[in-house]
């Protein structure tokens, strides 16, 4: 049976891909999880300088899912290649998250990491609820998105994923526009916007008071914006939001996706991505498919 799953140019070992700021820069997992059985790993969103991210608490469960307002909290560029790059060593792809808050810093960040060998991709963060600038806002107008991908692409060789925004209105305009300035894959979706109101305080539990919702609570309005991302474009779209059982990862496929991430599922089981990639091997066995390419698509718009 084949598992493999292909992005552009690139061949996964398996469809299932680390979500970005769940993984820390990569091999915070060693001993735990199985990376053999890992397509790749995508770093936290890394930022031209080191940022503090926002005030605590910065994550909450509200039952269905978790909020979180990291901020994007990270070492910045030039640590990450001095200190953490040269000493990874696991046995999948590594995808680096790049974030700024202006189009040149994103340029930067992406010719800084051309050419370097142990990166297989970059995907370009466009959509992060919990900054003040850049982050989602680029991400949610189809011209700052234009600009961003435009200028990632002129700097770098490496595959390009333009991570957008849960948007439902307008999600074709962005991810076209992304695609126009030469996006490789589309990575839909980051985390809704959301808030959590202590009623004994009467104040909003988080510190930086919003933050983004993930878990099981998005899956279906995740699997929406795939299934229509899918429908629209010929790219490949890789699925991300909710994903815990092999059957979210299996209706995320049959939407059309070409392969998905998971995240918050890492907080609750670290096992999940290995349980995710045997359930999909069981369920193709049972239905007689032999590749992801016999079911993707099949519910697809
Ligand atoms: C604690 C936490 C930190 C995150 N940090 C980042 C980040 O740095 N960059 C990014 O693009 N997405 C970030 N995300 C969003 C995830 O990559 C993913 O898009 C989102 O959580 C939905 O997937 P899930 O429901 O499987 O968690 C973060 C999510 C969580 C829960």
């Amino acid at each position: 049976m084949n598992l493999t799953a292909k992005i552009g140019e690139l061949e996964l070992a398996t469809p299932v891909i680390g979500a970005s700021g769940l993984f820390g820069y990569g091999d915070e997992y060693e001993g735990l999880l199985d990376y053999a059985s890992m397509g790749a790993i995508i770093t936290k969103t890394i930022t031209l300088e080191a940022r503090a991210g926002n005030p605590p608490p910065r994550v909450v469960d509200v039952g269905s899912g978790i909020i979180n307002s990291i901020g994007l909290e990270n070492i910045g560029l030039e640590a990450f290649l001095k200190d953490r790059l040269p000493r990874l060593d696991i046995p999948c792809n590594l995808f680096v998250s790049i974030g700024g808050a202006k189009v040149d810093e994103y340029r930067r960040l992406a010719a800084r990491l051309d050419g370097i060998a142990s990166v297989s991709a970059v995907e370009v963060n466009i959509s992060c609820p919990n900054v003040e600038e850049g982050g989602m806002a680029f991400g949610s107008d189809p011209e700052s998105t234009r600009k961003v991908i435009k200028g990632v692409k002129d700097e770098t060789g490496h595959a390009v994923l333009a991570k957008v925004p849960p948007i439902i209105w307008g999600l074709e305009d962005v991810c076209g526009a992304a695609i126009e300035a030469g996006a490789d894959a589309l990575t839909v979706a980051n985390t809704y916007p959301a808030i959590s109101i202590d009623p004994e305080s009467a104040g909003p539990v988080l510190g930086a008071v919003t933050g983004g919702l993930s878990g099981g609570a998005i899956k279906p309005i995740s699997l929406l914006l795939v299934w229509r991302a899918a429908a629209a474009f010929d790219i490949p779209v890789v699925g991300v939001g909710g994903i815990e059982r092999p059957e979210d990862a299996i209706e995320f496929i049959l939407a059309g996706a070409s392969a998905f991430q998971v995240g918050s599922a890492m907080l609750k089981d670290y096992k999940a991505p290995s349980r995710i990639v045997e359930g999909i091997g069981r369920y193709m066995e049972k239905k007689g498919y032999k590749s992801l390419d016999d079911f993707r698509g099949k519910a697809a718009g």
